[in-house]
């Protein structure tokens, strides 16, 4: 029984350790974005309907087995308390050989948050004596943090060696979300790549190379592609020595039969703060900045856009923090959430600044699936098994 949905699972009375990721924002104390804290609602209302004990399991930050004051999930806890006009009872301290005696007085139905799990020494480490130990204080594991799962820590891996372990509900709507863009796509399908820099991308360019029929590259990025391939950028930010990278990114498209479109005009300017100018990419000044893509290329992206049934964006198209540089950004949103609606066309995002950039423009419900997962999702699109996936599937 992998899946909390499953029927026969029965867990009335049982201690349930539910690993969730509230790795939220945070300045000065208050939590400057919750999304992460809503998506888990759903799976602690169903254990509360199972009348399972809960016992959350989270982070927050990087304290590196050390307490780290700035870094409880003390004030996390009274926000998910909130939102669920329900107690959430908190637990302050490490674990301990005393924690257990703490958890079996906890009354079905109701949920006790441990305080930030990497406080302890052994869950970056995937310690197996740490394992060992948090499975005792339970009955049955729940990972519901895909944000998580690409760490191999105790509470996401080495815990499921010790307890039956399952599935919560969104991580199994965000696997099935991803498996819809990687290996069930209906196609044509087109990947749209933004952000800064072309190395922390070209992964997930190598792999899904194969798979799509259309890659466009914007942002920053796009700018090492132009460079590499003999225009001149001015003073934007691009990446050197990856002449060799650019070919073998070109070489494969042409075996895989994947177009990979660049910008052909962009907004330039003198430096991030000023008014913009639209040039097309083989006329630019040695003095000149690319903050944004220009009309040209925006109605070319809408156009395959439209042409697509499969759309997986990730990464803006330009310096979107400045009102005169975010029409690229901006028409990428509404040309895809247009469609999504129209055309019921599948559609994800994902990434942090994507994420914000999709909040700023209102739009986070008109795609099919967004996803609020960093690392994990970038992981997941460059077709690596995330450990803590795998440890679910091999759980017996
Ligand atoms: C995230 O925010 O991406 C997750 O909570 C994982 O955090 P980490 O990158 O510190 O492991
Ligand atoms: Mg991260």
């Amino acid at each position: 029984m992998r899946n909390i949905t499953d029927q026969k699972l029965i867990l009335k009375g049982k201690k349930v350790l539910l690993r969730v990721d509230l790795n939220v924002p945070m300045k000065n104390g208050a939590i400057t974005e919750s999304s992460r804290i809503e998506k888990i609602l759903p799976t602690i209302k169903l254990l509360m309907e199972k009348e399972a004990k809960i016992i959350i399991l989270s982070h927050i930050g990087r304290p590196k087995g050390e307490v780290v004051e700035g870094m409880s999930l003390n004030p996390i806890s009274r926000k998910l308390a909130s939102l669920l006009n329900k107690e959430v009872l908190f637990y302050k301290n490490i674990i301990t050989e005393n924690t257990l005696s703490e958890v079996n007085k906890i009354p079905n139905g109701s949920i006790m948050m441990l305080e930030n799990i990497r406080f302890n020494k052994g869950e970056e480490s995937n310690d197996i004596e740490f394992s060992k130990k948090l499975s005792n204080l339970g009955d049955a594991y729940v990972n519901d943090a895909f944000s998580c799962s690409h760490r191999s820590h105790a509470s996401v891996e080495g815990i499921t060696k010790y307890i039956p372990s399952h599935f919560g509900l969104q991580i199994t709507e965000e696997i099935e979300a991803l498996k819809k863009i990687t290996s069930e796509i209906k196609k044509p399908v087109t990947l749209i790549i933004g952000g800064s820099k072309i190395s922390t991308k070209i992964k997930i360019i190598k792999n899904l190379i194969k798979k799509f029929n259309n890659i466009v590259i914007v942002g920053g990025m796009a700018n090492t592609m132009l460079k590499h391939t003999g225009f001149n950028v001015g003073k934007s930010i691009y990446e050197k020595n990856y002449d060799s990278l650019v070919k073998e990114i070109l070489d494969s498209s042409e075996e895989y039969n994947c177009s990979i479109i660049c910008p052909e005009d962009a907004i330039v300017s003198k430096n991030i703060n000023g008014n913009g100018k639209n040039k097309n990419i083989s006329e630019l000044n040695d003095d000149d900045m690319i903050l944004d893509i220009g009309v040209k290329t925006i109605s070319s992206i809408k156009k395959i856009i439209n042409d697509s049934n499969t759309v997986l964006w990730n990464g803006p198209a330009g310096y979107f923090e400045n009102p005169n540089f975010q029409n690229g950004t901006k028409q990428i949103i509404e040309t895809i959430s247009e469609k999504t609606l129209n055309d019921k066309i599948f559609s994800v995002a994902g990434g942090g600044e994507t994420v914000a950039a999709i909040n700023k423009f209102k739009k986070f419900n008109s795609f099919t699936f967004v996803s609020t997962a960093g690392g994990a999702f970038l992981e997941y699109l460059e077709g690596k098994t995330l450990p803590g996936i795998k440890a679910l599937n091999n759980n017996v």
